[in-house]
């Protein structure tokens, strides 16, 4: 039987990529997720990609009773990947104290658990969102940390700090941070994929939808940015891609290779990509033409960001490997099956 990972929010879309990729390599997955924002389905896909079934428990992580219940039953856990939490950041503008309560409370929980049950392991999933708009790019891992634009940017700087402090106190932890930059894409077998609900706020979704006919325009939001187009540039990271640190970074925890007991990885590609880039990269590799406008930047945007990803590549030894334009006609593939397109 392989080892045991507990990956919350192991349905939603970069869990159940991360899933897939730790059962091919033969660990033994347990899901928990409340279903918020997925479906019970994607247990269903995941078993048709790797052929094994996760198992699978739905509840909230604010339950701490039914947090210890789970622990109680299953004792072979060994790491834990937490990606279980709310992400909309303009949601989070309207409705701070819900997006506090859920992602802080959730992983308090959590650390309390590994405390008890003596689970040393945690990857926890950060975001670049903690560097704001870097003086220097490309950011590394040492570039300071910005104020958050957003109560949802927040709960992961806070949640950094609240790692930081329980490493000290509880000498067993060890945990591996990974700041992901934009994960876009789906898996090659179109299964699974990124499932916004409602309009999307997301570039990568937004295209695909308005490329399948269920949007009418896309929205660029500003051309009058610092950059070579005037378009907003970020680090759009494959999905898949992403998923893969996630092992890696269980790996180095379990077999204790890490150097110190609280890392930090940026997870991106290294290259930043404009919004018109994008759009145009997408209608090479589809062959599907994009409807779009400019139109006034959207408040809070950061200008530009994109990794340095050497300690990812040297340190953690994890590359990313698949090109954009792959990227891309995987998400185009993916929005295809989903709707039904030939
Ligand atoms: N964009 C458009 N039109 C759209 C949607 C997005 O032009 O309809 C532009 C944005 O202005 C931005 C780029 O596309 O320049 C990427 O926007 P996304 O909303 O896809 O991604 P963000 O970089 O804004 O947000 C991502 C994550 C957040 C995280 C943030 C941190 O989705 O969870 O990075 O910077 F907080």
């Amino acid at each position: 039987m392989g080892r045991q990972v507990l990956v919350t929010g192991g349905t939603g879309y970069i869990g159940s990529h991360t899933v897939v990729e730790l059962q091919a390599v033969g660990f033994d997955v347990v899901i928990i997720d409340d279903l918020s924002n997925s479906s019970a389905d994607v247990v269903d896909n995941i078993e048709k990609i790797s052929g094994i079934r996760p198992a699978f428990e739905e509840f909230n992580l604010l339950d701490l009773a039914k947090l210890e219940a789970f622990f109680e039953k299953y004792s072979r856990i060994e790491a834990i990947i937490h990606f279980a939490a709310f992400k909309a950041v303009g949601e989070s503008v309207a409705k701070p104290l819900s997006y506090y309560r859920n992602n802080l409370v959730s992983l308090m929980n959590i650390l309390d658990c590994m405390s008890k049950y003596k689970i040393s392991n945690l990857v926890f999933s950060s975001s670049c969102t903690v560097y704001g708009q870097p003086d220097q790019l490309p950011v590394t891992e040492n570039t300071p940390k910005k104020d958050a634009e957003s109560p949802y940017g927040n709960t992961k700087a806070i949640s950094e700090e609240i790692l930081r402090d329980v490493v000290k106190v509880n000498n067993a932890l060890k945990v591996i941070a990974l700041r992901y930059f934009n994960p876009i894409g789906a898996h090659p077998t179109s299964l699974i994929g990124e499932l916004p609900r409602g309009v999307p706020n997301n570039l990568v979704p937004f295209i695909t939808q308005t490329a399948a006919g269920i949007r009418q325009q896309l929205s660029v939001f500003g051309n009058d940015y610092n950059t070579e187009d005037g378009s907003c540039i970020r680090d759009y990271i494959n999905v898949v891609d992403l998923a893969k640190a996630h092992v890696i970074a269980i790996d180095r925890l379990i077999n204790n290779t890490n150097d110190d007991r609280h890392e930090f990885f940026n997870v991106g590609t290294g290259y930043g990509a404009s919004v018109l880039e994008i759009v145009n990269t997408f209608e090479e590799a589809t062959g599907v033409k994009v409807n779009y406008k400019i139109v006034d930047r959207r408040p809070g945007d950061v200008e530009k960001i994109y990794a340095d990803t050497t300690i990812a590549n040297t340190v953690l030894g994890w590359k990313a490997e698949t090109s954009l334009s792959d990227t891309l006609l995987s998400a185009w593939n993916w929005e295809k099956r989903l709707r039904n397109i030939g």
